[in-house]
């Protein structure tokens, strides 16, 4: 039979392509693996969550379907928590009828993409990218357009670039912040030139904002892109309760947008999962609901992760560079003038143990970096990643 060209010719999943590197490999215990490799929470869900889930677990709407966008009292739960930490005065610019609930973030960023664009259309992805965004772009004939980030600017896109790449095809601009890969935290100014722009040229501006918790500053608002009257009709929001509550075997998330589009994307969930589980609908409600100390103290974890691997790196005996750092993630830049990426990541995992994904999995011109997952791995486990690429050195 003859397979689809357009997934044919979509890159393979990248963390399972990494993981195939170390696959069946015994690692002595003087050298173990570290894996840096996958942003997935190091440690397990919060008691109370598991606790509650088993509770979930016993009531008999648990295993029906569930409304399309999701459990009501989630939406109107996230609409809350949207309009307390983005908007000053906690007014209440968005409501339940804006939240859909999604089986994750990826699928949100589907979903949303499904329900701007046809085959033909352009979308703007900064570079480097999400390698998800650019694969689900691939796959339903969605003509990315490459937006670079300088690493003199720290990898914070810029508008104006953005604005001379927009043709009468574009439908879309993508930002995540905090970034992956890069970790990058883009300061309100730029996100709000972004949805100014959006507003301007009347394309969709979709911020990916699914390690938001893990912000440096969670007080202040990360945009002002809501306070906007007019936001549903220019912004698409999306969220990921993967990382911020540690489920991401559950699979929930969110896309936030308007009435009309939600009209569309009920179309499209109904055809890809009917409904999120309904177990993780639950776990993200009390998780909003009760956890809020819970994750303040995981954000706090993370950012002494940060500063553990920060110094780490500035006394490696080889010249790796922080290229930008925040949120989970550090873009190093390697010391290997005249080798790529890809060969650097698969030198490190066989001969160094340490698994990373190389910049080249996250768009063009990434040779010279490397995605590592600090917050995945233990703080005192940093001056050992420091010595081990400080001992390495490519074939
Ligand atoms: C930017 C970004 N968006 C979405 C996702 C996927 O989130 P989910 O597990 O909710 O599908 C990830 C996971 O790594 C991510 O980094």
């Amino acid at each position: 039979m003859l397979l689809n060209r357009l997934v044919c010719n979509t890159e393979f999943p990248p963390v399972t392509e990494a993981a195939s590197w170390v696959k069946d490999r015994a690692f002595p215990a003087d050298l173990p693996l570290i894996d840096v490799s996958q942003a997935v929470p190091g440690y397990p869900t919060s008691g109370p969550i598991l606790t509650h889930m088993t509770e979930v677990l016993q009531q008999a709407p648990t295993s029906k379907y569930g409304h399309v966008l999701g459990l009501p009292e989630l939406r109107e739960t996230y609409a809350q928590h949207l309009n307390a930490h983005y908007t000053e005065s906690n007014s209440a610019s968005i409501s339940a009828d804006n939240v859909a609930i999604t089986a994750g973030c990826n699928q949100a960023f589907y979903v949303a993409v499904a329900a701007l664009c046809a085959p033909g259309d352009q979308v703007i992805l900064p570079t480097p990218w999400y390698f998800n965004h650019k694969m689900s772009l691939d796959m339903q004939g969605i003509e990315t357009i490459a937006l670079p980030c300088d690493a003199e600017q720290q990898m914070i896109p810029d508008a104006e670039i953005a604005n001379s790449l927009i043709t009468a095809k574009t439908r879309a601009i993508v930002l995540v912040s905090p970034n992956n890969p890069t970790g990058q935290i883009y300061p309100p100014e730029t996100i709000n030139a972004f949805y100014a722009l959006a507003k301007k040229t009347g394309i969709a501006l979709i911020i990916d904002e699914t390690y938001a918790d893990f912000r440096q500053q969670p007080q202040q608002a990360p945009h002002r892109v809501f306070t906007d009257a007019d936001w549903a009709d220019h912004a698409i929001h999306l969220y990921s309760f993967s990382k911020a509550y540690a489920l991401a075997g559950y699979r929930v998330g969110a896309l936030v947008g308007s009435r009309q589009l939600h009209h569309e994307v009920t179309k499209v969930l109904d055809c890809v999962s009917i409904c999120a589980p309904q177990i993780s609908q639950h776990a993200a409600l009390y998780g909003l609901q009760h956890e809020a100390a819970w994750k303040e103290q995981k954000r706090t974890l993370m950012y002494a992760r940060a500063a553990a691997f920060r110094e780490a790196i500035e006394h490696c005996s080889k010249n790796y560079q922080i290229t930008a750092m925040g949120a989970y993630f550090a873009y190093l830049q390697h010391p290997f003038e005249n080798s790529d990426s890809t060969t650097i990541a698969r030198s490190l995992a066989d001969t160094a143990n340490i698994l990373t994904l190389p910049g080249q999995m996250f768009g063009e011109n990434q040779q010279r970096y490397l995605r590592i997952a600090f917050a995945n791995v233990d703080q005192n486990l940093m001056p050992e990643i420091a010595a081990r690429l400080g001992r390495h050195t490519p074939a």
